[in-house]
């Protein structure tokens, strides 16, 4: 972590938040794959991940555009950037970089056929900063395709104090590092703000009875220990607690555990 702008950032980051997010890369898989399919064939484009951390989905967009397309991941996370550099390398992707960038200020790529971002409005003060870059980085007509949360429309069956009360501090902690973990829900909005047209949306709930969104509710409440002490929102000893009885919960083979509910909004560039 660089900047003042990853201050905000409340998961960890460094080898914890590198696990997480490969986790998470593996349960949203199916759809966001399925969300890439809106943008066409991409052999040979020039396509942007925004906010790409590790570059799990950049490996995938990589792997659309093939060997005569650019992808270029930015994020400020240097060292995220230099894991992701490292497996581009060990995977021989030439058509691949990684740039250091706040997301929110110029971004080093013009002529874009395709922006994607995921999971990244929902952690900037203003994510039409973000919205604003795009249209800048876009080719006239070019798309863009957003993944984000709102967390507010997550589920447990049967219904667990320790996972509510995980997603309950999750959201008080972005809300007071100034992020918007409800932001799902007004992104079409946000689209059509910056300009895009044709914006429509999409929404997707992966869940799990055995791992994958069980892993991942149990990981990120991990990854946000640290902001949760650091900004008073919970003592050592309740997010101890809660994360055992996350563990329990998990384990028993009679319970369902839900991603957030997660907004698909794409749209053109006019
Ligand atoms: C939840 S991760 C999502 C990573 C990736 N898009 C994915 O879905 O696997 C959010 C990423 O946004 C990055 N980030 C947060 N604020 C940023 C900013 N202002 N500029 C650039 N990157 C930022 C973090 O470093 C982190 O890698």
């Amino acid at each position: 972590m660089t900047t003042d702008a990853l201050k905000i950032y409340p998961i960890k980051g460094g080898e914890v938040g590198r696990a997480r997010l490969a986790v998470l890369a593996g349960v949203l898989a199916p759809t966001t794959e399925q969300h890439l399919d809106r943008a066409g064939p991409l052999a040979g484009l020039k396509v942007v991940d925004v906010g790409c951390g590790g570059g799990d989905v950049t490996f995938a967009l990589a792997r659309r555009v093939g060997p005569k397309g650019q992808v270029i991941g930015i994020d400020l996370d240097e060292e995220k950037l230099g894991w992701a550099r490292a497996e581009a390398q060990a995977q021989g992707l030439s058509h691949v970089r990684f740039e250091t960038c706040d997301v929110t200020q110029a971004w080093p790529v013009i002529g874009a056929d395709l922006v994607y971002a995921r999971f990244i409005l929902t952690h900037l003060r203003d994510p039409g900063a973000l919205l604003a870059r795009a249209m800048e980085a876009l080719k006239p007509g070019a798309m863009i395709l957003v993944e984000d949360i709102d967390i507010a429309g997550r589920f447990s069956y049967p219904e667990n104090a320790a996972v509510s009360a995980a997603a309950d501090l999750y959201i008080a902690l972005s809300q007071k590092r100034g992020g918007d973990p409800l932001i799902g829900r007004r992104l079409d909005f946000l689209l059509e703000e910056a300009g895009f047209r044709h914006v429509e949306t999409t929404v997707v709930q992966p869940f799990s009875r055995q791992g994958g969104a069980k892993d991942v509710a149990a990981l990120t409440f991990a990854a946000i220990g640290d902001g949760l002490k650091a900004e008073g929102l919970a003592s050592a000893e309740e997010i101890a607690r809660i994360a055992r009885e996350i563990d329990d919960f998990n384990d028993r083979p009679d319970t369902v555990v839900s991603m957030p509910r997660i907004f698909q909004p794409w749209g053109r560039k006019g």
